[in-house]
């Protein structure tokens, strides 16, 4: 293939072509990436290998990070850019869903296509480090992240997190897991100290790393937080000990943007890369650089250890093959004026967003009034700025304006443009059907005299979250779970108003629903955060053309305080709900959620069949293995998602139930199908303290499959 140097994309921004953005297969092993980065990095003198570990500086490179490249040997001074939703400060590429909806599939397909949809856009910028996936855990509901990563599930989280890694890494990009660890909460995320036991540590937080390692994955970015008064970059534990130690991560670790805190104990605490390299962002100083260089020189951070910082970089870009045709870096993040103009979405790309944006839509409630047949309604309202094209363009998207897409801060990416969820159910409905709005969500008489005139009334509502260095209303974390913009008042006079009131939201995590109990409210439709493509995704299951299937990949309660685990303003985070986390939460302590994780409605029926159970030792590591049949015995084709929950014996200590497998089934009417679970020795293991050791327990288990974590349909009981 062609490298797009200067003169081509110049080219490229006359003609308007599409990049080049095929992957290679140069994937190696890590042994034969270890072998090459060995040859290269013996050749460098500790100042070349200081360059390596050493950022740029902020915000005057291409990339929101720049290591220096290196002559004599040559290396390439390699760009990173955020994010996990796509390529962050970039023209011409897509803006997919948010990490929490990819979750809400439970289709491994769709997550890895997702990310090799991300993996090859940013590519094609240039890009050799893509700064996602985000697993951070959904801990508390009101998280300001949690809608970047996958939920309130450790195994979800690491399922996810493992196909991101994958999808991203087969376009030769290596694919950075954050924020290691124990980053949960917005608030205080730089001055606080997460407070959590060894087995909390490992089954639930280090969990979803421990799978992404097994996939290949080639960096780990540490976190702002304290655990045990010392800085995560800096932290010996976490990173030489349970990082490189006992998981075996043989690729390299960065700090966040400014969580370096030192030079020696950085480097020998297990810090490979600082990012983005300058002590204060524009100072032009680093606790790494000429610092480093120092330290290797007067002893206090040894030669061997630079060397292993700037082989583990090195051998996570050969590792994924960037050392043969890669396109040049053309991103300009902060010079976008000047950004040339390489196109890397395609119709394919966007067509995608439509698809993964209808599979993550959950269909919470619905009497029926769904599926719409546009005969059946001559006028339809829309109410409530959430369904209103957004108008105002701010930085990281920290606006409170228009339909809500995704959260704000460095995860997020640009829009090219975005289908308001107006235009989406305008087009589709056609032009028979009068389509009626109002986007003033405080002048509920408007709302309720515009709806009390239409044969169905949508009323659209929102919250929104994002990261700490921005703050829209007083928030980043949540500061609580009602709807925004008087969105709670909006529905109830709707629904006063219209017998046939449909309320969607675009939430980044659950939301409190005073009204849902309205007898005129037929359906809550929760799209959660669908990218560009969104009013087309909900018009396309509005409408029937797709069957819902998301599932809801956190819980939704009744009452705040129903939850175990909240926002902490205190230096010390504990973790004191322990391995209770979410839904495992409500299980322990018999709380009734409104919505249960893993839930989610069909326009068909699903009925569960023939659970079997087989400990016969299968292939590799299986302890066991279910079968279970599953029908689909409604009129209407579309996909179901089996959930298997383990329930270990009872001296395991364990939450009443854990998730350990789900698979997405797609069945025409009628159709039957046998959905296999296989569970490994490390579904089966708990984390024991004595020990210090991953054991399976001895005793009775029990499987059960069910369409939602609190709907089982079918359970059966195995001994190990
Ligand atoms: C590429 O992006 C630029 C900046 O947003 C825009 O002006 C231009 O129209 C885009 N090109 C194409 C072909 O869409
Ligand atoms: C080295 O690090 C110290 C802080 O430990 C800082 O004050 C100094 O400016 C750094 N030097 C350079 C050249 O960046
Ligand atoms: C919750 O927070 C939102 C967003 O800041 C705010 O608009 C709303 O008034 C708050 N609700 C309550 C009940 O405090
Ligand atoms: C944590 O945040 C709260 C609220 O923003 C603030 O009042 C408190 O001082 C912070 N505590 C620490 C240890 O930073």
């Amino acid at each position: 293939m062609i490298l797009p140097s200067l003169t081509s994309i110049t080219l490229l921004a006359l003609t308007g072509i599409l990049a080049q953005a095929k992957p290679t297969s140069n994937l190696r092993t890590w042994d034969e990436a270890y072998a090459k980065a060995e040859q290269v990095v013996s050749k460098m003198s500790i100042e070349q290998k200081v360059g390596l570990t050493t950022g740029m500086g902020w915000g005057i490179t291409n990339c929101v990070g720049n290591t220096y490249a290196s002559e004599d040997p040559d290396f390439p001074s390699l760009c990173l850019q955020d994010g996990p939703l796509g390529t962050r400060y970039a023209s011409n590429a897509t803006a997919g869903v948010s990490g929490i909806n990819a979750a809400a599939t439970f289709d491994r397909n769709l997550m890895y296509k997702r990310a090799e949809v991300i993996g090859k856009e940013s590519r094609g910028k240039g890009v050799h480090i893509q700064l996602g996936p985000s697993v951070d855990m959904l801990r508390a509901p009101n998280g300001g992240r949690g809608w970047e990563g996958f939920g309130e599930d450790p195994y979800l989280q690491g399922v996810a997190g493992a196909e991101f890694v994958k999808g991203v890494q087969d376009q030769n990009l290596v694919a950075t897991a954050k924020h290691y660890v124990l980053n949960n909460q917005e608030t205080n995320r730089t001055t606080s100290n997460s407070d959590v036991d060894d087995r909390t540590l490992r089954e639930i937080y280090v969990w979803p790393y421990a799978r992404m390692v097994e996939a290949g994955i080639g960096s780990v970015m540490c976190s702002y937080n304290y655990y045990e008064d010392v800085h995560i970059c800096e932290n010996d534990y976490m990173l030489n000990t349970v990082l490189k130690k006992e998981l075996s991560f043989r690729g390299f670790v960065m700090s966040d943007w400014g969580a370096t805190h030192s030079t020696a104990p950085s480097a020998n605490g297990g810090l490979d890369m600082t990012m983005p390299g300058d002590i204060n962002y524009g100072d032009g100083l680093s606790y790494f650089g000429p610092n480093l260089t120092k330290a290797v020189e007067n002893g206090e951070v040894t030669e061997e250890r630079l060397t292993d910082m700037a082989t583990r970089i090195a051998a996570a870009h050969f590792k994924v093959g960037q050392d043969k045709d890669y396109p040049e870096t053309t991103l300009r993040s902060f010079d976008r004026q000047n950004e040339p103009e390489v196109i890397v979405t395609s119709d394919d790309h966007i067509n995608f967003v439509r698809e993964i944006g209808a599979a993550s839509l959950i269909l919470l409630t619905n009497d029926g009034i769904l599926p719409l047949s546009s005969k059946d309604f001559g006028k339809i309202a829309i109410v409530g700025s959430d369904a209103a094209p957004p108008s105002v363009e701010c930085t990281d998207l920290a606006c409170n304006d228009g339909t809500y897409v995704q959260g704000w801060g460095s995860g997020t990416v640009d829009f090219p443009y975005i289908i308001s969820p107006t235009e989406g159910i305008t087009n589709r409905a056609g032009d028979s059907v009068k389509v009626v709005h109002t986007y003033d969500d405080w002048d509920t008489e408007a709302a309720a005299e515009l709806a009390s005139d239409a044969d169905i009334a949508f009323v659209f509502a929102k919250t929104e979250a994002g990261e700490e260095y921005l703050m829209v209303d007083g928030n980043n974390d949540r500061k609580n779970l009602t709807l925004w913009n008087n969105g709670d008042n909006l529905i109830q006079a709707v629904a006063d108003a219209n017998e046939n009131t449909v309320v969607v939201i675009h939430s980044v995590g659950p939301v409190l629903m005073p009204w849902i109990a309205h007898k005129n409210i037929k359906a809550v439709v929760w799209p959660g955060l669908p990218g560009q493509e969104t009013g087309n995704s909900l018009a396309d299951v509005l409408f029937g053309d797709v069957n819902p299937s998301g599932r809801l990949p956190y819980t939704i309660a009744k009452k705040e305080e129903d939850y175990g685990a909240h926002i902490s303003a205190e230096y010390n985070i504990e973790y004191g709900e322990k391995l209770n986390v979410g839904y495992r939460h409500f299980d322990a302590n018999d709380i009734e959620p409104l919505f249960a994780f893993g839930y989610g409605l069909s326009y068909s029926t699903f009925d569960y069949g023939k659970l079997k159970v087989n400990t016969k030792r299968g292939k590799r590591d299986t302890l066991a293995t279910a079968t279970v049949f599953v029908r689909n015995t409604g009129d209407v084709d579309g996909a179901e998602v089996a959930q298997a929950y383990i329930s270990f014996p009872e001296s395991a200590g364990e939450p009443p139930k854990v998730l350990r497998g789900f698979e997405r089934v797609y069945l025409k009417a009628g159709q039957q199908r046998k959905v296999n679970f296989e569970f490994t020795e490390t579904d089966l293991s708990i984390y024991d303290e004595e020990s210090s050791c991953w054991v399976v327990p001895e005793g009775e288990y029990t499987v059960s499959i069910g369409a939602s974590s609190r709907d089982i349909r079918e359970s059966a009981t195995f001994e190990l």
